[in-house]
């Protein structure tokens, strides 16, 4: 007769086993297998995924675990049971008096006494954990780790399954299966809006993983922020706000407090107005129907870009002397500028383009015309027209790295800087300039405006005071 703990475990599996051939969207197959984990062993319990850094643990799913615990904070996969990420089982008697266990404070606070953590192996590489979080004191038996390990076991199965059914081109144990799992509820439309935005861009994004206590009364707190995003790959929080005037007040004052109390924390706070301008550029949001009426100012005349663009041409030229470089243009908002700098160079280099799609011609971005020239071993200059968040020059200079340039540098001719998401060092800058969309001298406003001598800003395309479109 097998004991009660076994025929609990048994059925705990069978559920498992059910789910895992049920069909079923793989959040669901993990949030199954999670829940049948805390059920089974009366605890909390949570599945963790490694990030794109291979650093980094995210809760994907988890059961019986206080909000406040969750949002603990990013969970480095070397301090918190290091073990499991060198392919062991960790089991933690008393989390207040372990040092593997890396937020044990709030563990304890959380009423978490005991943990167990098993590795989840996919393509046979630790890529996660699945953990029990228990509120007496338990010593973890061989049966319970085996048991725990099984569930392990299944929901690597539920993931890989997952991928191939998704056509993966990249086998899931070179991709981060994090991505696949993580099915965010998000409070916000335009939240998910941004995901796939930092999605097309293959920047890496983990859904509010932290609140920060603000306020407290003794032990108590009374006041929290749990900022929207955190990037990982940037080491940057990001707090969406699509509120009202009134509200985003009262969210600035929190921010401006979370920066005096954790002056170490990189936390950027995105506007409604710079969102929907972001959305407009390629055509989507409430910004998009609005027609741009023509320009409304100059700002850079046809003389003052000569004057710039000449300046920064002998600059580079004195900079690059003896290095012919290679000068690599993005299509297609660059054209007149890449041909007012180069034929003010007094040095010999070499002219390239690539082009990439835009956010909305798919999932994620494209380079669609690479290259042609070898800059294996050169020196590159990426000339780029503007930057604005970006996150369009951040993925080109990872495109341009991997061919193993001898060295790599940036000429924008416009940044953006009040808007910059990805902090990229830029080395050659035309003009900063101020927050408003601009047209002109190669750039456009759906393709319209690039033939202009000047660069301006485009006239209120709304009524309700929106300054560009
Ligand atoms: P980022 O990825 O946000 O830095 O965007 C850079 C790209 O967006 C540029 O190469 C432009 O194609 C486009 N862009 C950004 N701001 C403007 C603007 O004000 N006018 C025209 N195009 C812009
Ligand atoms: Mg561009």
């Amino acid at each position: 007769m097998p004991s009660s703990v076994e025929r609990i475990y048994y059925r705990a599996l069978r559920r498992a086993t059910v789910a895992l051939n049920s069909g079923k969207p793989l959040n669901q197959v993990l949030d199954t297998i999670v829940r049948s984990v805390a059920r089974a062993m009366q605890a909390g319990a949570s599945l963790v995924l490694l990030d794109a850094s291979q650093k980094n643990l995210v809760h994907c799913t988890s059961r019986a675990l206080p909000k406040a615990y969750l949002q603990k904070g990013i969970v480095d996969a070397r301090r918190s049971l290091a073990e499991v990420i060198i392919d062991q089982p960790v089991a933690i008697k008393d989390v207040s008096k372990d040092s593997r266990v890396q937020y044990s404070d709030v563990a304890a606070k959380a009423g978490i006494v005991s943990i167990l953590g098993v590795p989840l192996r996919i393509a046979g590489k630790v890529a996660g954990s699945i953990r029990v979080y228990a509120r007496q004191q338990t010593v973890f038996t061989v049966q319970d780790i085996a048991f725990v390990t099984s569930m392990s076991n299944l929901a690597a199965a539920a993931i890989e399954q997952d991928a191939l059914r998704q056509q993966t081109q990249v086998p899931v144990s070179e991709t981060a299966p994090l991505k696949q799992a993580l099915s965010v509820a998000f409070a916000h439309h335009s939240e998910e809006e941004f995901a796939r935005i930092l999605d097309f861009y293959h920047i890496e994004w983990v859904y509010e993983p932290r609140a920060f206590p603000l306020s407290q009364d003794g032990d108590r707190v009374t006041e929290m922020f749990t900022p929207d995003f955190y990037l990982p790959g940037l080491d940057l929080y990001v707090e969406l706000t699509t509120l009202r005037q009134k509200l985003v007040t009262q969210k600035n004052r929190k921010l401006r407090r979370l920066r005096e109390l954790f002056p170490e924390i990189k936390i950027t706070l995105l506007y409604k107005k710079d969102f929907d301008r972001l959305l407009a550029r390629y055509g989507y949001g409430p910004l998009a129907q609005a027609r741009g009426r023509g320009v409304r100012q100059v700002l850079y005349s046809a003389a003052e870009i000569q004057k710039r663009v000449r300046e920064m041409a002998e600059q580079i030229s004195q900079d690059y002397a003896e290095r012919q470089p290679i000068m690599v243009g993005v299509l297609r908002g660059v054209f007149c500028f890449m041909a007012d700098l180069v034929r003010q160079m007094t040095i010999p280099l070499e002219v390239d383009f690539m082009a990439i799609s835009h956010y909305g011609a798919g999932a994620s971005v494209k380079i669609t015309r690479d290259i042609d020239l070898d800059v294996a071993g050169r020196h590159v200059i990426m000339v780029e027209d503007i930057i604005d968040t970006g996150m369009t020059l951040n993925y080109m200079l990872a495109h341009i790295k991997a061919k193993n340039p001898a060295s790599l540098t940036v000429c924008a001719l416009l940044d953006k800087r009040v808007r910059r998401l990805v902090e990229l060092p830029l080395q050659y800058v035309g003009f900063e300039v101020p927050d408003e969309f601009v047209v002109g001298y190669g750039l456009d406003y759906r393709e319209e405006y690039r033939n202009l001598p000047f660069i301006g800003s485009l006239n209120a395309a709304e009524s309700r005071g929106q300054k560009s479109p």
